[in-house]
């Protein structure tokens, strides 16, 4: 069932926009006041954009009219209104996003932010509502309807009280990196009942599961709202979490949920604020294995020190501990404040480090090979988490999503494939179901990968196995194929180069030992990853 206040809402946006038309005849033939004569829009404005599951995405304008001219903000998804600026002539508006004044700083390790993209807003003005349409890159024409409000309502919550700093107990859960599937990176807003069950048969019939994937996570746009008693219900995408959570064990498999700490979620659904230990109760009731809590709308609310960061994770981590149900808890906060010095205290077993990956080379890339210098803090239980993988989904190329695989194995990243595993080539099978270099992500000794050496845009990482191998990648993170490689006494094994026993994991051949050195060359965007043992040591 429709919720009735978003039913009302279409009802109004239908009717807006069959007189659309109408009103922009009447605008500019009829209407032939002066501008001077027109609505005057200043003031401020809640913008509701149904999201077809029952709810609506809200945001908060503020315009100020002078003549012709608009001004103001938009405040959206981040801590930040975006200024606008445009047109208000004949019952007509245009108004564009404009870049903010001072650029947000990227939180430490996080990859440069994204060159601003303006966005463009077209309406008409009817009966004290603004029908507006926009065109979003990622869900294309957006519509919705704003209504005038208050200033006091466009307000963020004041903060709640945050527990004093402790340390929790660890969970004992994800003794190496967890691995498994999330949602958003493909189905971002379209994820339902029917994509996650789908995805369960896939991880099972693929072979992923066997290979290691066990989790099946649910990303945000699952929430409905709460019910009377507060209690948070899901949309009608999600007719009975507690089925689909029954459905997913059944496979074998763990399911996971999504949250935020502030009262609106990254895509504006439901967050947990001021409800932590009922959420907390109501996923362990549904059986959920698995919470992504991620900052979003609480960094209006608080700030971004490490102390308020800490408490307000330790407070969902209390709550998640006083379930009694074993529930992994990743941390998503973009890596402020440097949380992977105190990720592990909140009860976290993972912590993203950096802002959202992207499809593409250049955020991989970016994101990948700035990991290096914080690989020391991920321990068994607690992992720096660079984001969930692309691979699969079509923005790079086979090379480039080998790089991504092999670099997210040598950080002891979690696996997260974000690919629709209904319809996985060959290739991306080969690639996400490497048996031999998903043994690197999860060896248990979980020792830090470490730059061997640099050459311009060949990167040489190593990092040392339980068993006393090393492993070997030979990056080559330029434009063109080139010759990388390394000196087999820089691995400090031992003994005579011969006596190295050296197995190419993405080629699954052994290698002969010729010379003082490794050489050879690496595709473009590619990598040579190697697993090199002394011959006294099985590999
Ligand atoms: C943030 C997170 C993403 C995803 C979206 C969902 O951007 O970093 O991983 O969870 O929110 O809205």
């Amino acid at each position: 069932m429709e919720a009735p206040a978003a039913r009302n809402l279409n009802l109004v946006y239908d009717r807006l926009r069959r007189s659309a038309a109408l009103a922009v005849f009447c605008a500019t033939l009829l209407c032939t006041r002066s501008a001077g004569a027109q609505t005057d829009l200043s003031g401020y404005w809640i913008l509701r954009v149904p999201n077809g599951d029952g709810t609506t995405r809200d945001s908060f304008i503020q315009f100020d009219e002078s003549g012709e001219t608009i001004s103001g903000t938009l405040s959206g998804r981040g801590p930040r209104a975006t200024p606008i600026t445009g047109t208000f002539k004949d019952g007509q508006l245009h108004f564009t996003t404009q870049p903010p004044a001072e650029p947000a700083a990227p939180a430490p390790g996080a990859p440069p932010a994204y060159p601003f993209r303006p966005q463009v807003y077209d309406g008409t003005y009817q009966d004290g509502k603004l029908l507006l349409h926009t065109q979003n890159p990622r869900q294309g024409l957006v519509q919705g309807v704003a209504e005038r409000t208050t200033r006091e309502a466009t307000l963020p919550p004041s903060p709640l009280p945050l527990p004093p700093l402790k340390d929790l107990p660890d969970n004992g859960l994800v003794r190496t990196p967890p691995m498994g599937w999330n949602s958003w990176n493909k189905f971002a807003g379209k994820v339902d009942d029917a994509s996650v069950r789908a995805m369960a048969d896939a991880m099972v019939s693929s072979g992923m599961s066997k290979a290691g994937y066990i989790y099946i996570n649910i990303d945000d746009t699952w929430e409905g709202g709460r019910d009377a008693a507060g209690d948070i219900v899901t949309n009608r995408k999600f007719p009975d979490m507690k089925a689909l959570a029954d459905y997913v064990h059944s496979k074998g498999l763990k399911i996971g949920i999504y949250s935020s700490p502030g009262p609106k979620t990254c895509a504006g659904y439901e967050g947990s604020f001021g409800h932590e230990v009922q959420d907390a109760k109501t996923y362990a009731a549904w059986g959920i294995d698995y919470l992504k809590y991620d900052l979003c709308s609480a960094r209006t609310i608080y700030d971004s020190s490490p102390e308020q960061l800490q408490a307000l994770y330790q407070k969902m981590g209390e709550a998640l501990e006083s379930t009694g149900r074993p529930i992994v808890f990743s941390l998503c906060e973009y890596g402020n404040g440097d949380v992977w010095k105190w990720g592990a205290k909140t009860g976290g077993n993972l912590w993203r480090t950096t802002g959202d990956i992207r499809d593409s080379w250049a955020s991989m890339d970016r994101i990948g090979f700035s990991q290096i210098d914080i690989a020391r803090y991920a321990q068994p239980g607690h992992w720096n988490d660079p984001d969930m993988l692309e691979i699969g989904n079509g923005g790079m190329n086979a090379d480039e999503y080998r790089t991504h695989m092999s670099l997210w194995s040598l950080l002891s990243a979690p696996l997260l494939a974000g690919n629709d595993l209904r319809d996985m080539s060959d290739e991306t099978k080969s690639i996400l179901m490497n048996r031999e270099v998903i043994a690197i992500d999860q060896d248990p000794a979980a020792k830090p990968v470490q730059l061997l050496s640099q050459n311009d845009k060949l990167e040489v990482l190593s990092r040392p196995m339980q068993d006393g191998s090393v492993i070997v990648g030979v990056f080559n993170r330029g434009d063109a194929a080139a010759q990388g490689g390394f000196s087999w006494a820089s691995l400090n094994l031992g003994g005579p180069a011969t006596a190295l026993q050296v197995r190419d994991l993405w080629k699954h051949q052994d290698v002969s030992v010729k010379g003082d050195s490794y050489s050879d060359e690496v595709p473009a965007h590619g990598v040579a990853l190697l697993r090199v043992a002394s011959a006294s040591k099985t590999p």
